[in-house]
């Protein structure tokens, strides 16, 4: 804040609180030449009468009282302008104790959970309420509060993993963040190859598709598109290339979607946790994220295939 603002608010603030005093006072003293206990000659509903009586005096006090408090709180806390108060105290500072007090609370209880290998802290019922509560703190505002994710945000329950669904893959998703880079095919591919394309990966996840369309659509897919998502079109966890014959797709299924995802390319971002959350919170939200997933048998290498 200027110097200019700061004095101004002080200034305003100020003298606002002199001239309620003032008013006040005014409004406590009787008009010169009325006497109390008269009438004002004002009648309302036929027989209510108004009298000429000073204002309480409690009420008066209560209100001088009022600003007095206002004065001496302005003196100890920051308000007038970027006066910071005779306590120093300040939110940023406030904040940082309790995120002090709370570290030092629950940080041994997070250093304990933090040194049980993931599958088996998945499974402790305790420990996952706290997992819950992390993911919904720091999650939640993308994969969604029951994990399932949305377009653009990948499904973290569905056992399809873009880069691995492995405890140490998904714990270097959280920490580390992920960037994935799917370019943009239009300008190589022209309309009538983004349509060729479209149909053959619409087909692979076990949709019919017409046959003079995917027949073209698989040699390019060969051509540019296996690099990455394999031949078979089963993606690449080290690139985090999705499988396209699951049936999942993170930016829709629909004909459509995929003709924009190929046209336009798409490029999704898991920010790093490293920073927010410390390699043990990381690692029991991890647990968490695992346990969503992980049913007996279930191949947390691949996944299910679950049709959206
Ligand atoms: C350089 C590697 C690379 C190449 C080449 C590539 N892709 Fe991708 N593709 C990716 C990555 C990585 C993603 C995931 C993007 C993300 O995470 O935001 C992706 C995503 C997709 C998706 C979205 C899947 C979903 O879950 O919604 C489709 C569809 C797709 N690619 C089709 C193709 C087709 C068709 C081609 C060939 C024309 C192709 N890709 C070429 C890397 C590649
Ligand atoms: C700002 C949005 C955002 C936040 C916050 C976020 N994520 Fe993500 N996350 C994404 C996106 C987008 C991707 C997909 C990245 C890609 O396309 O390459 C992703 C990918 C992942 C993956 C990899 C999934 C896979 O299929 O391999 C995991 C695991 C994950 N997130 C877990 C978490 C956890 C746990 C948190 C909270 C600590 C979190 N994410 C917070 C946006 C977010």
């Amino acid at each position: 804040m200027s110097t200019f603002w700061s004095v101004f608010i002080t200034v305003l603030v100020i003298a606002h609180l002199i001239g309620y005093a003032l008013l006040l006072h005014g409004t406590s003293k009787m008009p010169a030449g009325s006497k109390i206990g008269e009438t004002t000659g004002h009648v309302y509903d036929g027989d209510l009468e108004e009298y000429n009586n000073p204002l309480p005096r409690w009420w008066l006090w209560k209100f001088y009282l009022l600003i007095i408090f206002g004065f001496i709180y302005l003196a100890l806390y920051p308000g007038l302008g970027s006066f910071k108060g005779l306590l120093g105290w300040s939110q940023y500072d406030q904040y940082a104790q309790d995120v002090a007090a709370a570290e030092e609370r629950y940080g041994p209880l997070y250093e304990k959970l933090a040194s049980i290998p993931i599958p088996e802290l998945a499974k402790d019922p305790e420990a996952m309420q706290t997992g819950r509560r992390l993911f919904a703190n720091n999650c939640a505002v993308c994969h969604g509060a029951d994990a399932r994710g949305a377009v653009g945000f990948p499904d973290l329950t569905d056992g399809v993993w873009l880069y691995g669904g492995t405890p140490e893959a998904i714990k270097t998703s959280i920490l580390n963040g992920r960037h994935g880079v799917m370019p943009a095919w239009g300008a190589t591919l022209g309309e009538e190859g983004v349509e060729q394309v479209a149909a053959y990966v619409y087909s692979l996840s076990g949709r019919s598709a017409p046959e003079h369309l995917t027949r073209p659509g698989a040699q390019k897919f060969a051509t540019i598109c296996a690099a990455c998502h394999g031949i078979d079109g089963k993606g690449n966890q080290a690139l985090g290339a999705p499988d396209l014959t699951a049936g999942v797709f993170m930016y829709g299924g629909s004909l459509e979607a995929i003709k924009t995802t190929i046209r336009d390319g798409r490029q999704g971002i898991m920010p790093a946790h490293r920073d927010i959350l410390g390699e043990a919170r990381a690692h029991i939200v991890a647990a968490y994220v695992y346990s969503l997933s992980a049913k007996e048998g279930d191949n947390h290498e691949t996944g299910g295939g679950i049709v959206q």
